[in-house]
């Protein structure tokens, strides 16, 4: 039974405010190190509770990957959240919540919002990073407009209030604790989210897929996934024991780089690319909330992945209906919007980031989403899904019974190929990214109407972005170099990374059903890599030979 204990609020004076919590693309992302300084974890919290409407009497949903820090920030979130009056804590077993369970979880409980504890795909433990991202009432990432009082206020902030001596939370099972004058509900963090699953997708279908020759890997990389994919693959739809790979969230997951690409899950991908033992495979971050799709000898490029969902999307339960348009960061590849077209239904281009949708998705103007970074999700939630992802597929492959390479292959056929690709520098001298990028920058009037890769310069511009639903402005997007054959290099800064700074170039040309649809990307994008390299001089400016990730 609860007991209301009453336990002492105390006032903690900060000698001087920290400057540097100034939140990225998602979250604040720091160093493990840096978060166990003496009340910087605080600091950021105090900050947010004072800026989220309706903190006071509110219900807020506390969760995390399950890296080390997890635990010990729950509680002093929890003793944080009393402190200022928060009503009802809503936080899960082992403090387990993938960000898309989240999401679920603040809307479904209509909770004011939520912290979720990650740095989603980045390394966890001692030497690896740790996060807070603050999501809002409709379960997503909050907006600019919040980040950046989040921010202000860190930057003013004197001292913060915590409850003094409280007793640690039980988070071993699903309990009703009391936290002074706030109740703590301690659930399963797998179940609501599994029912939602099971709201949108076929799986009697997929269970019948499964139960044929049809062997799956999915690779967990000892992240918040582990106990969702078991549930749902090996428990619900009967695939056999073992289909989960690192299924046990682990405090440094297992050492590793939890970050679905063909790097840094290079395992999975050799068992798909080198072997025909899988019929598919698949993979997702640290946090759950990314998704890398693999057939036999066949990767899935996530921009194109959303191309296939769109395209299929009726042969989902949860998407019979049709969809109300869809939405790509601007990053990704076109492949989307040729879908979009020939269904006749709105495609938006949006800044990079997830926060971007929720308006899109709040207003109802689309349905699913996604980014080349891995991501994709729908109107289920505020946050790109990574299991929603796969089960997706897996109904798409459930309903048309062809192997993943063949159905790439027919969608090229029908609506032609975006090749793509991403070169990331990642970890560079600070000075040397921003020198080229600022160069490049400063260059990009002057190079329309200039040849580059045999074609010419359309349009070069800084990607701006009008919210359609609110108005609001977002520039400083990242450089692009579109071409007069449609196809474009785009260069922009990572807001993610927390060792020096991340290049990315983006690569892309279009070529149509009757082209040549099977080539090897980074040869059909060869001329682009090499005239971009002459432009901006990367190789010289990073000093590295080649990218760290090419997906
Ligand atoms: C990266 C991805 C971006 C994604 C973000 C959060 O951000 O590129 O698409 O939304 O992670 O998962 P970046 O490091 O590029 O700023
Ligand atoms: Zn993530």
């Amino acid at each position: 039974m609860a007991v209301n204990v009453p336990v002492p609020t105390r006032q903690i004076s900060l000698s001087a405010p920290f400057r540097d919590q100034k939140p990225g693309t998602s979250g604040l992302r720091k160093s493990s190190k840096q978060f166990e300084t003496p009340h910087y974890l605080e600091s950021f919290i105090e900050a947010s509770l004072r800026v989220l409407p309706g903190v006071a009497g509110g219900t807020l949903v506390v969760g995390g990957d399950g890296r080390y820090g997890n635990r010990r920030a729950i509680g002093v979130i929890a003793r944080m959240a009393a402190a200022h009056g928060v009503a009802r804590l809503i936080t899960t077993t082992g403090g387990i919540l993938s960000t898309p369970a989240a999401s679920h979880l603040i809307r479904q409980h209509q909770a004011i919002g939520g912290v979720i504890l990650s740095a989603s795909h980045n390394p966890g433990g001692p030497e690896g990073d740790f996060g807070v991202k603050i999501n809002g009432a409709n379960g997503g990432p909050t907006p600019e407009s919040i980040t950046d009082a989040i921010y202000a206020a860190t930057q003013q902030l004197d001292g913060y209030c915590i409850l003094e001596d409280a007793p640690e939370l039980a988070l071993d099972q699903p309990s009703s604790q009391q936290l002074g004058a706030m109740a703590v509900h301690v659930v399963d963090g797998v179940d609501d989210y599994v029912t939602l699953m099971q709201k949108l997708f076929d799986f009697d279908a997929i269970a019948a897929l499964l139960k044929g020759d049809f062997p799956v890997a999915f690779d967990a990389m000892h992240a918040v996934t582990g106990p969702y994919a078991t549930r749902i693959l090996e428990g619900l739809l009967g695939a056999p024991a073992g289909t989960v790979r690192n299924g046990t969230p682990l405090e440094d997951f297992g050492g590793g780089h939890p970050d679905p690409n063909l790097t840094y899950a290079h395992e999975l991908a050799e068992l798909l690319l080198g072997s025909d033992a899988y019929r598919f495979g698949a993979a997702c971050d640290g946090d759950g909330d990314r998704n890398m799709i693999l057939g036999t000898r066949c990767f899935v490029n996530p921009s194109d992945s959303l191309a296939v969902l769109t395209a299929n999307a009726t042969l989902v339960p949860g998407y019979a209906d049709g969809l109300a348009g869809v939405a790509r960061s601007m990053p990704t590849s076109a492949a989307t919007d040729v879908v979009a077209k020939q269904l006749g239904i709105a495609c938006y281009e949006t800044p990079t980031g997830w926060k971007f949708f929720g308006n899109l998705l709040d207003a109802g103007r689309i349905t699913l989403c996604g980014e080349e970074s891995f991501g994709t999700g729908s109107n289920h939630i505020r946050e790109k899904d990574g299991l929603w992802a796969v089960l997706f597929w897996l109904n798409i492959l459930a309903k048309r019974r062809e192997p993943v390479a063949q159905i790439m292959a027919e969608h090229w056929g029908r609506f032609g190929r975006h090749y793509y690709s991403r070169h990331d520098y990642e970890a560079i001298a600070s000075d040397a990214a921003h020198g080229l990028y600022n160069r490049v920058k400063e260059m990009q009037p002057g190079l329309v109407g200039q040849a580059f890769a045999g074609r010419t310069i359309a349009t070069a511009d800084d990607f701006a972005y009008t919210d359609p639903v609110d108005g609001s402005l977002t520039s400083g997007q990242g450089l692009r170099l579109l071409l007069n054959d449609g196809s474009r290099v785009v260069l922009r800064l990572s807001g993610t990374g927390t060792q020096g700074a991340t290049l990315r170039v983006y690569l892309e040309s279009y070529v149509p059903p009757s082209g040549n649809l099977s080539q090897d990307p980074q040869l059909a994008l060869g001329d682009l890599i090499t005239a971009i390299d002459g432009l901006a001089e990367i190789k010289r400016r990073t000093g590295m030979e080649r990218p760290t990730v090419i997906t």
